[in-house]
C-alpha cells in the first residue's frame, strides 16, 4: 500500500521556494538531532536556484553539520556555466560558512564520464560506509522534473534507469548529445526524504501524468522515484499543478 500523495501546491515561485526552504530546515534539524549531521543531495537545473538563494539567507541552519552531495552532474568542469556544482556554489555554497570538505562534488571534469561516476561512487562509499550490497540513505534528496518526466539525469529510455546495483552511473543523453553522471534509482529510493520542486506551465501535463497517469513509468522516470522506506514530497507552483483541481496551499 503506497503512502498517500503528498503534493503541496503554491500560488507562485516565491511561495514554492519558501515552502521548500522551510522543509529543508525541518529535515536538517531532524537529521542533526538524530544523527548529528544532515546529508543532502542537491538538484541541478534552474528551478532550485530560488531555493538555494533563499537558504543562503537562513541563519537557522548549523551549516557545519550539513554534508552536501549532488544528485547528478553534467559532464563538464566545475566552472562551466552548465555545471550543477557551479550553480549551487554561486547561489548557496559560497554564501554560507560551509567547510569546503563538506561539499562532495562529482569530478565531472574527468574526460571519461564513466570514470567520473566510479570515482563519485567511491567517494560516497567512503563517506557512508555501508555494507557493499546496500545503498546509502541520504537524509534528503532534492529533485527537479523535466518536461519529459526525467529527474536527476535519469532520462526516458536511458540505460541508467535499469541500474540496480551501482550507486552512480554515467549515461549518454541523446537529446542533449552529452554524457551525464547521476545517482541511480536504488539510491534515490533509499532516501529518508525525497523532495521534488516543480515549477512552470511547461511541466503541467507531465506532472499530471507522473502523479496520476497510466503511461509506462520508464517513459516518465520521475514515476520511478518511490522511496521504499522514506517520504516523497512534491512541491509545485500553481502553473505546474494546473492539472490538479486542488487550491494552492
Ligand atoms: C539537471 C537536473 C535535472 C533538472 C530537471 C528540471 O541536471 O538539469 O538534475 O534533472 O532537475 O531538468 O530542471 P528545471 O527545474 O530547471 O526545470
Amino acid at each position: 500500500m503506497s503512502a498517500p500523495l503528498d503534493l503541496r501546491i503554491f500560488p507562485d515561485r516565491p511561495a514554492l521556494f519558501q515552502a521548500a526552504a522551510d522543509e529543508f530546515v525541518r529535515q536538517a534539524r531532524a537529521a542533526i538531532q538524530s544523527s548529528g549531521r544532515f546529508t543532502v543531495a542537491l538538484a541541478g537545473g534552474s528551478t532550485p536556484k530560488g531555493l538555494y538563494s533563499l537558504l543562503a539567507t537562513h541563519t537557522a541552519i548549523p551549516w557545519d553539520k550539513v554534508r552536501f552531495f549532488f544528485g547528478d552532474e553534467r559532464h563538464v568542469p566545475p566552472d562551466d556555466p552548465e555545471s550543477n556544482y557551479r550553480m549551487a556554489r554561486e547561489t548557496l555554497l559560497s554564501k554560507v560558512p560551509i567547510p569546503s570538505g563538506d561539499v562532495y562534488r562529482v569530478p565531472a571534469e574527468n574526460p571519461d564520464a564513466g570514470q567520473a561516476a566510479q570515482s563519485y561512487e567511491h567517494t560516497l562509499r567512503q563517506f557512508f560506509q555501508t555494507p557493499p550490497t546496500t545503498f546509502p540513505r541520504f537524509d534528503l534528496i532534492l529533485l527537479g522534473m523535466g518536461p519529459d518526466g526525467h529527474t536527476a539525469s535519469l532520462f526516458p529510455g536511458g540505460k541508467a534507469l535499469q541500474e540496480r546495483s551501482r550507486w552512480v552511473v554515467a549515461d549518454w543523453v541523446e537529446k542533449f548529445k552529452t554524457d551525464r553522471i547521476t545517482l541511480t534509482l536504488p539510491v534515490l529510493n533509499n532516501a529518508a526524504v525525497v523532495m521534488f520542486l516543480v515549477s512552470g506551465e511547461d511541466k503541467a501535463e507531465t506532472l499530471k501524468e507522473v502523479l496520476e497517469g497510466t503511461q509506462p513509468a520508464d517513459l516518465f522516470p520521475s514515476k520511478l522515484v518511490r522511496p521504499t522506506d522514506g517520504k516523497l514530497i512534491w512541491l509545485a507552483d500553481q502553473a505546474a499543478a494546473a492539472g490538479f483541481s486542488r487550491r494552492p496551499s
